[in-house]
């Protein structure tokens, strides 16, 4: 049994008692409040409070038919209904746009709204998605004589002919179509107390690309999820503290709509989730809702085969060409979460039931995720993806698997005229997974110009809308609430945009502080401007060498562990290789990048830190025309090839069958091991396990000629530096590393 003290810490968990006591008096005083700007409204606003907050403490009557109870609950209210609902049940235009975006097919549709009410979701659909034009049949399904008047009335005004009022309980209506390619509960199915047999019957229309959709109250904490978790698709903000939920619970009860976790747990079993959202409205006293979307559990269409054919196989495994007897085959992640939930009788993983096959499988509750605090680190690449194409000379005969990162370079490895077969990026970072399953979706679904702003600038002027309406289908149920929590935020115009995120921020947060304490901010615009090196090289070190190499400076915010952890993301293991003083490496980077390539047309690395954003001749490849133009092609777009695993690369390496990669690209990651530890051993044992014969590992280092070369050679790899930093010359456009390496797999050697 819980202790007194755990059970007092999870009532408090998450909540502060000055939030909680606003909580109980806030409702009650925003609806004075309304009231009292609204004078016109006032009078529907008292009938609703008295309905919904007086009248079920006054008169108590709790036998009798069901219907009987909703109609001495809404024959009061029934004028009144819509007004005073637009307040309280948050969300439902956002549901609808979900469920239309996520529908493959868009026209000649059926759709049911169960408990539809006085059909205002239909006037709410109608607005965004005609309703005359775009429907075969709309039927609304209601047990409340009265409302269903109002509908019917509604019906007349909007001159709906499509639109079919049905009286009668949401567990045994009839219509006159077999199945249905919508289905909605909107606010619903708190109400309805057979709601199984409701979500049974509604399961029975369910056409095969259908879409089933859920908004309402309900409350859910971790310890209702447990057992289900990986059918979910999403538990952020799903634990709604103990005070909270009970205090909700029994308020609803008053007025017989019941939150209890069982009417969303028992969706999410009969559906696969394809979107799952935890809310709640600061305004409205932090009622919790959520908006939840599925699909047919037996889905058994090609999609579904497709799909787990993708994921479950390439998560990485695939079965292996060199079988040996006494090898244990390792099976990959999602397949074991598949067959486990299929053994039970649960939908698969919610990441099964997404459009795109990119993500791969993961389980969101590992706690190796927790140390990400839910953020990413890097919103751009920092590595130069020409030097990789150029040293690799990659082709189509090659499976490549890199570190994700921010995804542009394995964008960039898409771009190229003859791109690799499969892409596999690895991150341990869920959300360095989710800002690539962005760009992937944007590039899927966004016009170039909208592409260009978001990524390019960093900022776009309705970015919740496109992110509902156009970027969700295409994303997997995590990323989707990543962004919506996140994106509005990020992409605002008004805001610093895309780049002043991630821990990358700092960098440039603090170039652009230096500039402007040294007055020095429109020399850079003008080297940032320089159409020549000639040109640049005389501003360089003219106008800003001497003041970004003041030695003051140079201790004061270069000199500092910290400062470099933090704003270039070099942990103090990479940092200890670096060797000599910082200051002298950051000069002996940067001077030779001033000569190698034009930061204005050429550079885009340094131009986005000095600048902030790109442009448009001058970005990464995803961001230009020509890119655009190549991945968003909607047949057999370089992107199909993308894969993304939110893992580390031991644990990929560990479950990817025998020679699979031609080319693995592991940026500085090998920097970070601890030289005394066995990390560094692992991980390239695993490397040779999983590289065909002849292939290749590409490797950067802060060091000359890093420790972990001569264990590359002792354990089956041939090595060579195919870049050598030496002073004054720049290996590549960053030129950040001392040195790049290709270290070959020997053939035929067996350790
Ligand atoms: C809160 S209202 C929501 C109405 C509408 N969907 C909206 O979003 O505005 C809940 C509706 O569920 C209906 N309802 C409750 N129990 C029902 C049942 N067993 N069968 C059909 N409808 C029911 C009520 O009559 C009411 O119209
Ligand atoms: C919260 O609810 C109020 C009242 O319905 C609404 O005006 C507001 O837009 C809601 N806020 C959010 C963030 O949805
Ligand atoms: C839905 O109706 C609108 C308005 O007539 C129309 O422009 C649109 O093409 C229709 N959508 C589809 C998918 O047919
Ligand atoms: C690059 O790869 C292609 C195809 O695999 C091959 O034909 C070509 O010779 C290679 N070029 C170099 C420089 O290695």
């Amino acid at each position: 049994m819980a202790s007194i003290d755990a059970r007092m810490a999870n009532m408090f968990s998450d909540i502060s008692l000055p939030y909680f006591l606003t909580i109980s008096g806030s409702i009650l005083i925003s609806f004075v409040f309304v009231s009292c700007l609204f004078n016109d409204k006032a009078r529907s606003i008292s009938k609703f409070c008295w309905a919904c907050f007086l009248k079920p403490f006054l008169s108590k009557d709790g036998c009798g038919d069901q219907q009987n109870n909703l109609e001495m609950f809404y024959k009061t209210q029934a004028n009144v209904y819509d007004s005073t609902r637009e307040i309280l049940l948050n969300g439902r235009e956002r549901a609808l746009k979900l469920a239309i975006a996520h529908l493959k097919k868009k026209k000649d549709l059926v759709w049911i709204d169960i408990g539809g009410g006085t059909g205002s979701n239909i006037e709410k659909m109608d607005s965004f998605f005609p309703i005359s034009e775009n429907f075969t049949a709309v039927y609304l399904i209601d047990l409340s004589p009265s409302l269903c008047e109002v509908a019917k009335k509604r019906c007349q005004t909007n001159n709906w002919k499509n639109v079919h009022i049905i009286c009668s309980d949401a567990s045994d209506f009839k219509i006159n179509h077999a199945c249905a390619d919508l289905i909605t509960f909107s606010y619903s199915l708190s109400m309805i107390p057979t709601y199984y047999s409701a979500i049974d019957h509604a399961a029975s229309f369910l056409d095969k690309d259908a879409i089933i959709s859920c908004v309402d109250f309900g409350v859910q904490s971790s310890d209702t999820s447990i057992g289900r978790i990986n059918t979910l698709g999403g538990l952020v903000n799903r634990h709604i503290p103990w005070i909270l939920r009970n205090f909700w619970k029994i308020w609803f009860e008053c007025d017989r709509v019941f939150l209890d976790p069982s009417r969303r747990d028992y969706l999410e079993y009969k559906f696969g989730t394809v979107k799952s959202l935890n809310l709640y409205n600061v305004t409205l006293g932090f009622i919790p809702y959520y908006i939840w979307i599925g699909v047919s559990q037996t889905e058994e269409s090609e999609n579904l085969m497709h799909r787990i054919n993708a994921l479950a196989t390439e998560s990485p495994y695939l079965a292996p060409v060199d079988q040996n007897k006494n090898d244990i085959v390792p099976k990959s992640k999602a397949f074991e979460a598949a067959l486990k939930n299929f053994e039970k009788g649960l939908p698969y993983p919610s990441i099964f039931y997404q459009q795109e096959v990119w993500r791969i499988f993961f389980d969101e509750i590992n706690p190796q995720y927790e140390q990400f605090k839910n953020q990413y680190i890097y919103a751009f690449t920092w590595e130069d993806p020409r030097e990789d194409a150029r040293i690799l000379n990659l082709s189509s005969e090659d499976t490549v698997l890199a570190i994700t990162s921010a995804g542009d370079n394995l964008l960039s490895y898409a771009c190229l005229p003859d791109p690799p077969r499969r892409i596999h990026g690895v991150d341990l970072n869920p959300c360095q997974n989710h800002l690539t399953e962005l760009k992937l979706a944007a590039l899927r679904s966004l016009t170039q110009e909208e592409v260009w702003k978001m990524f390019g600038m960093g900022k776009i002027e309705n970015f919740e809308e496109l992110l509902i309406t156009k970027l969700s289908p295409h994303l997997s149920s995590n990323a989707f609430q990543f962004w919506l929590a996140k994106g509005q935020k990020t992409f605002n115009i008004y805001g610093n945009g895309l780049y002043d995120t991630g821990s990358t921020r700092w960098a440039l947060r603090l170039v652009k502080y230096l500039f402007k304490l040294t007055g020095s901010s429109d020399d850079v615009e003008e080297l940032c401007q320089a159409k020549t090196l000639k040109e640049q090289r005389s501003i360089w070190d003219q106008k800003i060498k001497p003041i970004l190499f003041n030695r003051f400076i140079g201790r004061l915010l270069v000199g500092n562990p910290i400062f470099l952890w933090k704003a270039l993301g070099v942990p103090v293991n990479q940092a200890s290789m670096i060797g000599g003083s910082i200051l002298s490496y950051i000069i002996g980077t940067l001077d030779p990048v001033i000569d190698r390539s034009l930061i204005s047309t050429d550079n885009y690395f340094y131009y986005l830190t000095l600048m902030g954003h790109y442009r448009k001749d001058n970005c990464p490849d995803y961001v230009s025309k020509k890119g655009y133009k190549l991945l968003s092609k909607s047949e057999n777009s370089p992107l199909d090839r993308i894969r993304l695993h939110t893992d580390t690369l031991n644990d990929v390496f560990a479950r990817l069958s025998k020679k699979r990669l031609t080319v693995a690209i592991i940026m500085d990651h090998m920097d970070w091991f601890d030289p005394k530890g066995v990390d560094a051993i692992n991980e390239i044992k695993s490397l040779h396990n999983s590289l065909t014969d002849n292939g290749r590992v590409l490797l950067r280092s802060a060091s000359v000629f890093p420790w972990y070369i001569k264990k590359f050679e002792q354990n089956g790899f041939k090595c060579e530096a195919v870049g050598v930093r030496t002073p004054g010359k720049a290996i590549d456009r960053i030129n950040m590393y001392a040195s790049t390496w290709v270290c070959t797999k020997i053939s035929g050697h067996r350790k």
